[in-house]
């Protein structure tokens, strides 16, 4: 039987949502069925809906194009989550205005292309019986259930890139360099960006860390002739026994924005050493631009797996990277609960067989 297939983009932007929206039109389209995009989020559902034909021109250089072309939200009346671990459940109004948009455009299944929160929504409309499969989505890797979430190797990919170039500024001028990356609660970014380009101190917020690790570090390389130090620091880090440093007030309905950590641990170290310091955010770079040849192909895969999890019932399902293979689990598996770097998993322990300091 032929179907109808939206598909939508919901909280930040990300490397290869578009590539996503490609594979599951492509996928869509050659069973035969018709694919619409959903514009500005869950919002584009409801009455007046606001959508995009997902025929074969619209998909032309999706594969390699930032952002998303469908407009994503991540505040309004489906905003999901107001802090950290805090989930808000949707109004059944909410719920049963979405379930007739859907009828409305003659939809037979949703494609939830998001992170936590937007999968948390994913999951009661779901149980509010809309047909529905997720796709993970975020550069926090945060998200519990999959191996890796689409986003994330392009934002260790930026980092890595970045770490590179200011390892020659460090080298060359004898500074400490304090690159401060996202990853909201979880330091996987910086863990993994970090191991991959090489640097000598990486804060996670996963291991507290203590300004006499980090200063030992430092000093010990002096000693043996480094005149300089890269450091990595997630926005999430913290020092042992403080909270996490945030840029901005923690605007309603919104989680609070992280932020200034890079430049509190440059500072510190230039104080206590004397040696000249510098912060470098590395922001929103991590989260434009084109996704890199894993998220390309891991896109592909999860795009089109949403679409065999569809054509075979499965609704309530996020696909997800197991390791060996794209596979599936239940969404409420995989929402409400922030997958984080265990500290002494293989990635910690990586860093620390290298001499890498983690704070501790
Ligand atoms: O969740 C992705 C992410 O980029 C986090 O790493 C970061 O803390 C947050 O979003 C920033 O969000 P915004 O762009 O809304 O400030």
């Amino acid at each position: 039987m032929n179907k109808r297939v939206g598909v939508v983009t919901g909280g930040g932007d990300c490397p290869g949502l578009n590539a996503v929206i490609r594979a599951v039109a492509k996928a869509a389209n050659r069973r035969g069925w018709e694919a619409v995009g959903i514009l500005g989020g869950y919002d584009g559902l409801l009455p007046p809906s606001r959508t995009l034909a997902l025929d074969y021109r619209a998909l032309d250089g999706l594969l390699v194009r930032g952002g998303t072309i469908l407009g994503t939200a991540n505040r309004g009346r489906f905003s999901a989550k107001t802090g950290h671990g805090d989930e808000r459940r949707l109004p059944v109004e909410l719920l049963e205005e979405t379930k007739q948009g859907m009828a409305d455009l003659g939809l037979d299944a949703l494609v939830t292309i998001g992170g936590d929160g937007s999968l948390s929504i994913a999951q009661q409309l779901h149980e509010h019986g809309i047909p529905i499969v997720g796709v993970p989505k975020t550069i926090d890797n945060d998200v519990g259930g999959t191996i890796f979430t689409f986003g994330y190797m392009s934002a260790v990919d930026c980092v890595t890139a970045a770490i590179d170039k200011l390892h020659t500024t460090a080298e060359s001028h004898g500074r400490v360099l304090v690159l401060e990356v996202m990853g909201r609660y979880a330091g996987w970014i910086a863990l993994f960006g970090g191991i991959a380009g090489g640097a000598d101190v990486i804060l996670i917020p996963e291991v507290p860390f203590t300004f006499d690790s980090v200063v030992g570090k430092v000093r010990e390389r002096e000693e043996r002739g480094k005149h300089f130090t890269m450091i990595v620091v997630a926005e999430g880090a913290r020092e042992k026994g403080h909270d996490f440093v945030t840029s901005a007030a923690q605007p309603e309905n919104r989680e609070a924005r992280l932020g200034g950590i890079g430049a509190a641990v440059a500072a510190e170290i230039e104080r206590r050493t004397g040696k000249e310091s510098r912060a470098c955010v590395l922001g929103h770079l991590q989260r434009g631009g084109t996704p890199g040849a894993f998220d390309r192909a891991l896109c592909s895969m999860f795009g089109t797996e949403a679409i065999e999890l569809i054509a075979s019932g499965q609704f309530g399902k996020m696909v997800a990277y197991l390791g060996t293979h794209v596979g599936a689990v239940s969404i409420a598996e995989a929402v409400g609960k922030l997958k984080t770097v265990p500290p002494s998993g293989s990635m910690a322990q990586t860093a620390r067989a290298l001499g890498v300091c983690l704070g501790e």
